[in-house]
């Protein structure tokens, strides 16, 4: 048989998968484990929302849509953009689809010609450096640390720089760190992709989610000429508890968004009719519950950066949106527990899923490998038992 092809053959699946299929693995077999894996919110969709969704499909919203998304989601999103962050985007700038995750591989594939550099700073979110890899393109990685708060500096990203760059993924607030640029920070980014003729792929999915009263600034705000070179991505899942309706958008030059729309019009059409109702509801109607469940998440947040900084040999950065927190386990790196010499996240995970009896996602596939990620879309009583367990898990290692 012929060979398959190089480029998808070339993509790994997601690093976390190894945890999470233990960890579901061992849940089945009646196994005391709990998870701290989760990407989506653990609250049910408003419902509101989901009475559009209903009455979508009682008032027979079942066809297909136009291949960018209905008007009525369009317009909903551009009054979202303005009301939030000021933004102008006319309807045929934006283009809606199956969730964010599609959108960026689009977006990608729009910008992307083979060989192309996209840079990427560390930690990432796993998909993007396969997603740049499934384009053809090579990601260029920047390495951030602890001490910048993870933030990758004017300085850094210019040096990064080549004749073949050709865009920067930017994703802000930060899954998995949970950091949040400030405006400042942003304007000395945008200055360098403005002089160096950079493409942004803006992921802002969670820009609602931000604690301690800051506020979260959009990259494209930041002037006509940055605006122009940005593709704002966003979507439904983080901020309404949508993760399975499937609707993600870009806003962008129009340019872009034509090309983008013919790519998706092949590849899958509009995305539901029913979903995309919803999500008129989502972006038009009240915005109330997104408080509600803000809240809750930086409740929980709190609590776990209080209470992981007490216990020995790890320590929690303190995330400033999202809902995920990194636990750093350098200080066990060399040390032996339970019989396991741990080199990275990847070992820790693994011994403390099985002797613990807790899955946390390790960050070795995140650029970040003495790292792991809590997800913090769990109830309190989770997360009590999780570092409950923790605590029990060290201190029975001999780690004090
Ligand atoms: C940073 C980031 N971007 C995009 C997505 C994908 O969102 P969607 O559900 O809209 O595809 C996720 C989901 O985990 C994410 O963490």
């Amino acid at each position: 048989m012929k060979e398959l092809s190089k480029l998808a053959s070339a993509v790994r699946a997601s690093t976390t998968i190894a945890i999470d299929t233990k960890f579901k693995t061992l849940q089945a077999e009646g196994k005391d484990v709990i998870g701290f894996g989760l990407g989506e919110p653990d609250f049910d969709t408003p419902e509101h929302i989901k009475e559009a969704g209903i009455q979508a499909i009682r008032d027979n919203k079942t066809k297909y849509t136009p291949a960018s998304g209905t008007p009525a989601v369009k317009k909903a999103i551009c009054q979202r953009l303005k009301e939030d962050w000021g933004l102008d985007y006319e309807t045929t700038q934006v283009t809606v689809n199956a969730g964010a995750k599609h959108i960026l591989y689009v977006a990608l594939k729009t910008l992307v010609n083979p060989g192309d550099e996209v840079i990427l700073p560390a930690p990432y979110w796993v998909s993007y450096y396969e997603l740049i890899k499934m384009v053809g393109g090579v990601p260029v990685v920047v390495d951030t640390t602890e001490e910048s708060g993870f933030k990758m500096s004017a300085d850094q990203l210019r040096a990064a720089i080549t004749p073949k760059t050709k865009a920067l993924i930017f994703n802000n607030p930060s899954n998995p760190t949970g950091m949040m640029y400030s405006k400042e920070q942003q304007e000395a980014i945008a200055k360098v992709c403005v002089e160096a003729d950079l493409y942004v792929i803006a992921d802002e999915i969670y820009g609602k989610l931000t604690f301690d009263g800051k506020t979260f600034t959009s990259f494209a705000s930041l002037g006509e000429d940055v605006k122009a070179r940005t593709i704002l991505v966003n979507g439904v899942s983080k901020t309404y508890a949508m993760t399975g309706w499937r609707i993600g958008f870009a806003a962008a030059d129009q340019k872009i968004i034509k090309i983008m729309t013919n790519y998706l019009s092949h590849c899958i059409s509009g995305t539901s009719p029913i979903s995309q109702a919803a999500a008129v509801e989502a972006f038009a109607g009240s915005q109330a519950e997104i408080e509600t469940m803000r809240a809750t998440f930086e409740e929980r947040r709190n609590y776990l950066y209080e209470r992981m900084n007490k216990i020995p040999g790890v320590h929690a950065v303190r995330s400033e949106a999202t809902f995920y927190m990194m636990m750093s386990m350098e200080d066990l790196v060399g040390k032996t527990l339970y019989g396991v010499e741990i080199k990275d996240a990847d070992d820790f995970s693994d011994v403390f899923l099985d002797k613990g009896g807790v899955a946390v996602v390790p960050c070795t596939g995140f650029g970040a490998p003495y790292f792991t990620r809590w997800s913090f879309a769990v109830s309190m009583e989770t997360i009590k038992e999780g570092l409950d367990r923790l605590e029990k898990f060290l201190a029975g290692a001999g780690v004090e």
